[in-house]
């Protein structure tokens, strides 16, 4: 009679199992190209995302599969321009945020802007007004002409000199621009969001530290387990295995106390959600701006730091000097009306966008067709900035290589602009790109109109890509240059 139940149960085990491999063998992900394991198990892109190589491992799968593959049971990415318009501009905002913008809670509430629709995902119509009812309501203050209003980029100015007092003062003056361009970019985003109440951390300690406290994490794993299997990675967090756990208290008071402020200059972003016009509480406003904070930190921070070593690289010391004729023969135009500049910063974003790693999307209700592969919902969809900026090598020749020329060429601009990515596209691409942009270009004229910038003899740290949650930064978190005063 045992070994009858035994049989049966075994037997019962045995349809389960066929039955499942049915499922997935006829899912309609299986025509997808991709590995065979992916079609059963995301395990192989959770290992690459938890040591660092989300990004080069997604990569390496569309090299050797093409502009769509499958990642995971349940997940495709995608590098073409036709993916990229309908996943993320279709009707506006394209398809919906996934969880994964839940990683990014402040002050208890479920992010607004970037994760607005986790907080009322049941509400689907009431989210997407939501969303870009807010958008709206902040969309003036990151407006180009916002940015560039004198009182607004008066204080980028300031930053960018407070940034070359330190080369100036820094010993032989080598300095580690990794740790300055987070403050630099740390003074700027908060002088946009709270002036005259923003940090001063370039030219102050303690500043540095509160920029120190939000930037520097090191939770990438604790987060992810935590995320993808929140018992397992509890249990393991109680175990010791992830340290202690992460808190921003000085930043958080930093914010709270600039929210509480009612003289913030008029370009702010506090100021436009004080008066009213987006109807939140003053929890709301500070989680708001601390999402925007975070966001202009590392971003901008990592970008300029890419870029810099990048052009101190021997190989690049004639761009530099071609930097600095166009610098010092335009010294009075605008940031916005030299080229070369211009090229400088896009090339820089191209090859090394500080988001490089999968924007994800959730394909909605009734399923969709992306690239011709009909993908059922709640298929996790996505397309990467380092992909985008690589795959198609008509319009990218050589992709790896870095080369500002390539956007001073006539012929192919419009392809290149339909896939450069690294503010992502549509409704939920980046609210601060003219911010960031408007900073890289303030630093790079400050500099490279007077200085050159070569790797420090001391500088043995790694530069490789060390994907985090969401940014990428150098893996040796230090970048140490030398700079000297040209005549
Ligand atoms: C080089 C610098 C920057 C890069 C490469 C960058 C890139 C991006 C990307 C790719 C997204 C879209 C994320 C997604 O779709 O999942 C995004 C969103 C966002 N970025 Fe940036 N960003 C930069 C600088 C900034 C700055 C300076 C701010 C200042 C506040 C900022 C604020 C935001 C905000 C608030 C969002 C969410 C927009 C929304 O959901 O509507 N970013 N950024």
């Amino acid at each position: 009679m045992a070994l009858l139940t035994f049989q049966v149960l075994l037997a019962a085990a045995a349809l389960l199992c066929v039955v499942a491999l049915a499922r997935k063998l006829y899912s309609p992900l299986a025509g997808v190209p991709g590995s065979k394991l992916s079609l059963f198990s995301s395990i192989q892109l959770r290992y690459h995302e938890m040591h660092g190589r989300r990004t080069a491992f997604v990569h390496s799968m569309h090299r050797r599969y093409g502009t769509a593959v499958r990642l995971g049971p349940n997940e495709v990415s995608f590098a073409s321009a036709s993916a990229m318009k309908e996943i993320y501009m279709s009707k506006g905002s394209g398809y919906d945020k996934t969880e994964f913008y839940d990683l990014f809670r402040q002050f208890g509430l479920s992010k607004t802007l970037l994760v607005s629709i986790l907080a009322t995902k049941l509400l689907t119509g009431y989210v997407f007004f939501q969303h870009s009812k807010r958008r709206r309501i902040l969309a003036d203050r990151y407006a180009n002409s916002n940015i560039m209003r004198e009182d607004s980029l008066h204080g980028i100015q300031q930053r960018s000199q407070n940034f070359v007092t330190r080369i100036k003062e820094s010993p032989q003056q080598n300095l580690d621009i990794y740790l300055h361009l987070h403050n630099y970019a740390f003074d700027c985003v908060t002088h946009h969001l709270f002036h005259p109440h923003g940090s001063n951390s370039l030219l102050d300690k303690t500043d540095e530290e509160i920029m120190c406290e939000v930037s520097f994490d090191n939770s990438l794993v604790r987060r992810l387990m935590i995320f993808y299997n929140p018992t397992f990675g509890h249990f393991l967090g109680k175990m010791g295995l992830f340290g202690a756990q992460r808190a921003i208290p000085r930043a958080q008071a930093l914010v709270k106390n600039a929210v509480k402020q009612e003289n913030s200059a008029s370009f702010t972003l506090v100021g436009a959600l004080q008066d009213g016009k987006g109807s939140l509480d003053s929890t709301q406003i500070a989680s708001e701006c601390m999402d925007h904070m975070i966001a202009g930190i590392e971003t901008t921070g990592d970008a300029l730091c890419f870029l810099m070593w990048q052009l101190s690289q021997p190989a690049y010391v004639g761009l530099q000097d071609r930097l600095r004729a166009e610098l010092r023969e335009n010294a009075y135009m605008s940031i916005h009306e030299l080229p070369f500049l211009d090229a400088v910063v896009k090339e820089g974003l191209r090859v090394f966008p500080s988001i490089p790693m999968s924007l994800p999307r959730c394909v909605p209700a009734g399923g969709a067709t992306v690239d011709g592969w009909w993908l059922p919902e709640g298929t996790t969809v996505s397309c990467q900035p380092f992909s985008m900026h690589r795959m198609d090598e008509d319009v990218f020749p050589a992709p790896d290589s870095f080369n500002p020329d390539r956007w001073l060429e006539e012929k192919g601009s419009a392809d290149r602009n339909r896939l450069f990515f690294s503010f992502s596209a549509g409704g939920r691409a980046c609210i601060g790109r003219h911010l960031a942009t408007a900073e890289m270009k303030t630093l790079l004229r400050d500099i490279y109109s007077h200085f050159r910038s070569t790797p420090a003899d001391e500088m043995a740290a790694d530069m490789m890509m060390d994907d985090q949650i969401f940014t990428t930064r150098p893996k040796g978190q230090k970048c140490l240059l030398k700079f000297t005063i040209v005549e």
